[in-house]
């Protein structure tokens, strides 16, 4: 029998891509598709288990080893800087972390600018970079409406296709980053579990190469 691959997933669409991912290069895992609340699923035959996690928690999953691997944003891993490896860009859940504000917002350098975020970490040190004083406003969602109600003057968020932006009357001032979903594994599984590891970083990284040679012809 071999040895479980414990693999955490963040929940909703891009965990369910992801899965698609691992799925298609043999680490399927049937039960996962029955439509229940289960959130942990297992294929002997394989030797894989499966958990749905949320994707905030992802990287504490991993990073404790409750996980031996698992997928998360590079905005989680740029905010939290889990002591994790990360493996492989997987070129899916494409989006960019940007710096948004009503649209016509005029910067006036003089004053302390009003930055509203849930990427505090990020937020800080790119206005750090940028040696600009901020207050900083940390939320933990609909981040959108400082803005609009007069608690920020900006906001740092995830931008994918930019309709929540256009819906509230914001829009991009400036692009801090671009953000994928990256593979990354525990530092000591690492180790122990490496040629399983090493096996399907080395599929997905095929899979995501074909992937993208298809979408550039
Ligand atoms: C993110 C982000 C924006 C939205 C951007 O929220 O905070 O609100 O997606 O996507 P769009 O450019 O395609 O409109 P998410 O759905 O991750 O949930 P959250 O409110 O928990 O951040």
């Amino acid at each position: 029998m071999k040895e479980y691959l414990n693999i955490a997933l963040p929940k909703g669409r891009l965990g369910e891509k992801v899965y698609a991912m691992f799925e298609a290069v043999g680490f399927d895992c049937p039960s996962i598709r029955e439509n229940n609340r289960k959130l942990i699923f297992g294929n002997e035959a394989v030797g894989v288990r499966y958990f749905w996690v949320k994707p905030s928690d992802v990287t504490i999953y991993v990073e404790r080893g409750a996980a031996d691997i698992g997928v998360a944003g590079k905005d989680i891993l740029l905010e939290y800087a889990p002591d994790v490896y990360e493996l492989l860009d997987l070129r899916t859940g494409v989006c960019r972390m940007a710096v948004a504000a009503p649209v016509g917002f005029r910067d006036d350098p003089a004053r302390t600018l009003r930055v509203a975020t849930k990427f505090s970490e990020i937020a800080q040190e790119y206005y750090n970079r940028q040696g600009r004083e901020i207050d900083l406003i940390h939320l933990n969602g609909s981040i959108e409406l400082a803005p609009i109600l007069g608690l920020s003057d900006v906001i740092v968020d995830i931008v994918e296709t930019g309709t929540t932006l256009r819906e509230n009357n914001l829009e991009v001032v400036e692009t801090i980053i671009p953000i994928s979903a990256r593979l990354i594994a525990n530092k000591a599984s690492y180790q122990f579990k490496n040629e399983r590891i090493r096996e399907l970083s080395e599929k997905l990284a095929g899979l995501v190469a074909k992937k993208q040679s298809e979408a550039d012809t």
